[in-house]
């Protein structure tokens, strides 16, 4: 896909509804040929809205308005491009904890949890949170994750977990301020629930910090299942990472996966594991789907605010 479609079809499918300001940008940026000059210099893992917003973000620019948003990128371009290099989008999002607890509650327990891609490791404490499904909660920590729900089988009470690991090419650390800032910046600007639920659950996993491993999810994940404990259910899961893994790795991963003890919850792009039939999804806003085992079983939103289970 070309920049200018890639801009359009952000402000189309992911930022409409959810981030008026980042609509607009990205509407900005795909119109704007200097703006895409720009973009087109740099490699093209890295001219992806949310990098390039998130940056702005964290170096201290302006992201409401789009005129100030070009000027502030056209005379900060250097300092911009420098910092989008070093950085990846690695959003951590422990809403999404709350379309993994049905399937995560319905498993046998006690769980020896082992996340793939997981930045800071927020995802791997869905024992600690609590959860609101409409009126239905479960749970009594904090932070308190929303979710509306269509004909989920909701469970009564929060999963046990004994053993929780996380597997990152870049691994995040919530003790450390900068990489906080960092995954402060991701977060989309009108969001402050998810500003307020990113400090919640960075405190969580601070007083407890989970073993993150810097590897490949495809390399290093043999070894690292091997240290679950024996037991507990081992469980691999992964939300919002098979983007980034070309083809044939996604391939080699789901290979490597399946021959391991215990289950494989996906939370990822419908084009990104293909199934064989899926129902029509509830919109046209972006929805991931939520497998287990390779069996899909809801259409999902991005940050966890929603989840419809196929009938
Ligand atoms: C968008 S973040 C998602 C984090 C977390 N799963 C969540 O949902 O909040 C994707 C993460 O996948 C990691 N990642 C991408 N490719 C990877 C690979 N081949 N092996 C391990 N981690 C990878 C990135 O470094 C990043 O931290």
């Amino acid at each position: 896909m070309t920049i200018t479609g890639t801009y359009a079809e952000f402000a189309a499918r992911e930022a409409h509804g959810v981030s008026p300001s980042y609509e607009r940008l990205a509407l900005a940026v795909s119109a704007d040929d200097e703006l895409l000059a720009l973009l087109d210099t740099l490699p093209a893992t890295k001219r992806q809205p949310n990098l390039l917003f998130s940056v702005v973000r964290f170096l201290g620019g302006p992201v409401e308005n789009p005129t100030a948003f070009r000027h502030y990128m056209v005379a900060n371009w250097p300092a911009i491009e420098a910092e989008i290099l070093v950085r990846a989008t690695q959003t951590n999002e422990a809403g999404r904890c709350a379309l993994l607890l049905p399937v995560l509650a319905a498993l046998p327990q006690p769980l020896a949890l082992l996340e793939v891609g997981a930045s800071a490791g927020l995802c791997l404490y869905p024992d600690r949170y609590a959860y609101r499904y409409g009126d239905h909660v479960v749970g009594t920590g904090e932070p308190i994750l929303e979710c509306a729900v269509t004909g989920v089988p909701l469970p009564s009470r929060v999963p046990e977990v004994v053993w929780r690991a996380g597997l990152d090419l870049n691994p995040l650390d919530v003790t450390d301020p900068a990489d906080v800032a960092w995954l402060d910046a991701l977060i989309w600007p009108e969001h402050a629930h998810r500003r307020a639920r990113l400090r919640a659950a960075a405190a969580v996993a601070a007083a407890e910090p989970p073993l993150l491993v810097r590897g490949d999810l495809v390399d290093d994940l043999p070894a690292l299942a091997a240290q679950a404990p024996a037991g507990a259910t081992l469980v691999v899961f992964h939300t919002s990472v098979l983007f980034y893994v070309p083809a044939p790795r996604r391939e080699a991963f789901t290979q490597v996966v399946r021959t391991l003890p215990g289950h494989w919850i996906a939370n990822e792009g419908a084009e990104v594991l293909p199934y064989a039939t899926l129902p029509q999804p509830p919109g046209d806003a972006l929805h991931n789907v939520l497998a287990l085992d390779g069996t899909p079983l809801a259409w999902t939103r991005p940050h966890g605010q929603a989840m419809t289970w196929f009938a």
